[in-house]
């Protein structure tokens, strides 16, 4: 049950049955005070100006015109026409009751079944993934886990960047290790392969030049050139699958929609787009010119989309990848996860296309950005030496650090209970801090803050969810046994949990809607928190009577079910103990 539709809902009716135009809003929202009520309803200014009316007495007509029934209590209006709404305890219980009788805890279901392409992760071949691929890996895959939940058919494309003229110098680098029986040692590091390669080209003028023509070679459909390159690929992609795997990202190599993938279709479209007068020459190579965006000098800005050399470029290949998955895919709707700097790319993308009519204004298309990840000292996160961080290193040391916290925590684990937990809070931990900001901004990647049992974080989390595990197993209960008796909402804190609990549906809207999983996190850390005040001011176990203690055992496996389903969309896992 969606509590901030069904109220928006309610008073537009009765705004528009004292004459509110139609287009008005009731602009509902969750109260950020108690003493404001459970929900504010904040469009009544905005109308009465409309209406020429004093908002006070609009909001009194409002009030008149709605009908308190069995879920409202009481209505208050307040400061210059705010209406507070008060909700009756007792159907917040009875919504907490359904969602726990339900197999997803009756969270509203997408009705309108959307084809939803998510553009994510998206590492470069022969390179190893970088903290900016992580960001996209992570905050990708929480989205795909959400619209999937919600019915929505995802269809994840990785968008990897295994086409390009640096594959002449891979190939010719990698022919020169086999040549010296050193190729299996070379790609284990493909990032030192890459720099090598790079080495060779620039310092060597006949490599340079053989892998020059292994370009073209490559691009004609030569058959050496073609396993050269595959072989290539699939070694990247085979390391990318394995930390996928150790990520818990749900991307296999079925998803691997590479640029490669489009490059036939790139001759076609740039003759379309200069038959259709889109495209232009200019210097020798063909350009389209876009009014909408202007260069320094105040001229419309030109995209190339066909080097002088013939060679296409990734404006190109994304122009190809927004068709295809119109057209092939049935996408309405495609989100991006790139990070900011790709934002006037993809715009510019988006224009052409539309221009050519490859794609409808009906498809949605977004961009969800995201800011760089900074060291402790507010620079780009690098290692001492100044290279970037790989992401191997970065979880084997969130590994080490994880093991050291559980062990000290908590020594009786056994050895694969400690196995578990640490990998629960390792990696969840570096997704979660991931996960947990606005995604927009740049963040501070700090071990000490991600991996503290206090505060925002994964550990806090899912320690949370060990503790309301605990009063089951004190009670020699399992989650499903405490299903009987009724949700009685008598204490303060009962009916604070209760709520909150209602609003998982409106909270898993927004980040369905909006692709910001931090407002998942935020939610389910309001959820531990308030069952945190709630253990400690409501006896479950100890309760004054059997009633009473169904009733809050209910309430705790609410809880659980919450916590734990919402940090498995987000990707993190859960452990029984820790
Ligand atoms: N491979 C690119 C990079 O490493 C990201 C690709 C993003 N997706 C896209 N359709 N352009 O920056």
């Amino acid at each position: 049950m969606n509590i901030q539709i069904l109220l928006a809902d309610k008073i537009k009716q009765a705004m528009l049955a004292v004459g509110a135009p139609e287009d008005c809003d009731a602009l509902v929202k969750q109260s950020a005070k108690v003493q404001f009520g459970d929900y504010q309803a904040n469009g009544i200014m905005a109308a009465a100006k409309k209406m020429g009316l004093n908002p006070r007495q609009l909001a009194e007509n409002v009030i008149q015109h709605l009908t308190l029934d069995d879920y409202i209590e009481k209505v208050e209006i307040a400061g210059p026409g705010f209406i507070n709404l008060f909700l009756k305890a007792q159907w917040l219980a009875t919504q907490n009751e359904l969602a726990l009788q339900h197999e997803k805890l009756n969270l509203t279901l997408a009705t309108q079944i959307q084809n939803v392409v998510i553009d994510y992760s998206a590492p470069n071949v022969a390179k190893e993934m970088h903290v900016g691929h992580l960001r996209s890996t992570i905050i990708g895959d929480a989205s795909v886990r959400v619209l999937e939940f919600l019915g929505h058919h995802v269809i994840r494309a990785n968008h990897v960047g295994d086409w390009g003229t640096q594959f002449g110098m891979l190939i010719a680098y990698l022919e020169k290790m086999q040549n010296e029986n050193a190729n299996d040692m070379a790609l284990a590091d493909l990032e030192a392969f890459y720099r090598a390669a790079k080495q060779h080209y620039d310092d060597d003028a006949i490599f340079a030049e053989k892998a020059r023509g292994y370009v073209v070679k490559l691009q004609g459909g030569d058959e050496y050139c073609r396993t050269m390159w595959r072989k290539l690929v699939d070694i990247t992609m085979s390391q990318n699958i394995a930390t996928y795997k150790r990520l818990n990202v749900t991307l296999s190599l079925e998803d691997t929609m590479g640029e490669s993938i489009y490059n036939a279709m790139l001759p076609q479209i740039v003759a379309d787009l200069k038959a259709k007068g889109i495209a232009v020459e200019s210097d020798g190579a063909l350009v389209v010119f876009l009014d909408e965006y202007k260069n320094k000098e105040g001229e419309p800005m030109g995209v190339i989309i066909q080097k002088r050399d013939g060679g296409y470029l990734y404006a190109t290949t994304d122009i190809a990848s927004v068709k295809y998955r119109y057209e092939q895919l049935h996408a309405d709707r495609i989100l991006y996860y790139t990070d900011s700097r790709q934002h006037q790319h993809l715009e510019q993308v988006w224009l052409i296309a539309h221009k050519a009519n490859y794609i409808p204004q009906s498809l949605q298309l977004e961009h969800h950005m995201f800011g760089m990840m900074l060291g402790k000292d507010g620079k780009p996160f690098k290692t001492r030496s100044g290279d970037t961080v790989k992401l191997n290193d970065l979880l084997d040391e969130a590994t080490e650090r994880a093991t050291n916290l559980i062990k000290a925590k908590n020594p009786s684990l056994s050895a694969q209970e400690l196995a578990d937990v640490v990998d629960a809070v390792a990696i969840g931990a570096v997704k979660y801090a991931d996960l947990s900001k606005n995604r927009s901004t740049d963040y501070v990647f700090d071990w000490d803050n991600m991996l503290s049992f206090e505060g925002n974080t994964a550990p806090y989390l899912q320690y949370a969810y060990t503790r309301v595990l605990s009063v089951f197993r004190k009670a020699e209960l399992s989650i499903d046994q405490a299903l009987s008796g009724h949700i009685t909402i008598e204490h303060e804190k009962e009916r604070a949990l209760a709520l909150r609990l209602c609003q998982f549906d409106e909270t898993i809207t927004t980040v369905a809607s909006d692709g910001l999983p931090h407002v998942l996190c935020n939610y389910l850390y309001d959820i531990a928190t308030l069952f945190s005040s709630f253990y400690e001011h409501c006896p479950i176990l100890s309760a004054e009577n059997e009633p009473q203690k169904l009733s809050r055992l209910k309430l705790a496996a609410l809880t659980a079910r919450t916590l734990q389903t919402g940090l498995d969309m987000l990707g993190i896992k859960t452990v029984e103990k820790m």
